[in-house]
């Protein structure tokens, strides 16, 4: 596995890929691979001739600087999981080779980058499409993967892709979970064994949420009862519950009668853990 810190270098081994007729796919990451990561890499591998990783810790996407100095990292611990998965290449730019000094530029989906877990993390989104940009014109990829539970986060880069028409095709890869139904993050590890304990009720208020769905029912019975089981976990603060057109992310309301997006969001002890389901009548 070839390893770049420099965008000379990725962009030698795309370019040389490309030219040999090789597609690529791009799997970006913030780092501290777990087994949610490792289902894009294993879908890459199904996709493309090439695997390339980039592991970054995007400051442009983090509001609070002390979230972003606690990111866990551990850099030698992830390229020693993506040599054993066959990865080709891994990129771990620092900070100045992706951000050089006068760097000004943002890329923004104006609408969908402001609503629901955007109103929470002001400038979230924006930091993130400016970021795949950047990727996205260094490596030039065929695919890049993106997991599902980032529901928002998928939907404002397909917009992105379609409104700038990017010539690569996004991939969403459905959420891994552990065996107790808690949505595999990076943030898992930094909940008290009590809060670990206690977070999977998101997924517990989600699978009633496409139990209720299947048998017929209204947004706002799905609202009441999801509310009701997180409400119910003295250990979980609800920060975010919208059920959203899957696309458009435009809120919904009356009898379910077409597929939607359960987006769900909420605090264990000051750490912030997302889910998100897609519901059908
Ligand atoms: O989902 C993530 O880990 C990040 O938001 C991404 C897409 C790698 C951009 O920094």
């Amino acid at each position: 596995m070839k390893i770049c810190h420099t965008k000379d270098c990725i962009r030698a081994l795309s370019d040389a890929w490309r030219e040999g007729g090789e597609s690529i796919a791009l799997v970006p990451t913030m780092g501290y691979l777990h087994a949610g990561h490792m289902a894009l890499v294993e879908r890459a591998r199904a996709l493309g001739d090439r695997v390339v990783v980039w592991i970054f810790v995007n400051p442009a996407q983090f509001g609070d600087p002390e979230d972003l100095a606690k990111y866990p990292r551990d850099a030698e611990r992830d390229l020693a999981m993506l040599r054993a998965a066959g990865v080709d290449a891994a990129f771990l730019p620092d900070v100045g080779e992706i951000y050089p000094e006068g760097d000004e530029t943002i890329v923004e989906t104006t609408r969908l980058a402001n609503i629901l877990h955007g109103q929470v993390r002001p400038g979230h989104f924006r930091g993130v499409t400016t970021v795949v940009t950047k990727f996205f014109n260094i490596i030039r990829p065929d695919y890049a993967l993106f997991g599902e539970k980032d529901y928002q986060q998928l939907q404002v880069i397909r917009r992105m892709v379609r409104d700038l028409f990017m010539d690569v095709e996004i991939v969403g890869v459905a959420t891994v979970r552990d065996a107790d139904g808690l949505a595999l993050s990076s943030r898992n590890v930094r909940l008290s064994p009590e809060d670990r304990a206690a977070a999977p009720v998101l997924n517990r208020a989600l699978a009633r949420a496409e139990e209720m769905a299947r048998e017929g029912t209204t947004i706002e019975a799905l609202e009441a009862a999801i509310r009701a089981m997180i409400e119910a976990e003295p250990r979980a603060a609800l920060r975010g519950l919208d059920i959203v057109h899957p696309e458009s992310l435009a809120p919904l309301e009356g009898a379910l009668e077409a597929p939607a997006a359960i987006l769900l969001s909420a605090e264990f002890g000051g750490i912030l853990l997302i889910d998100q389901r897609v519901v059908s009548p």
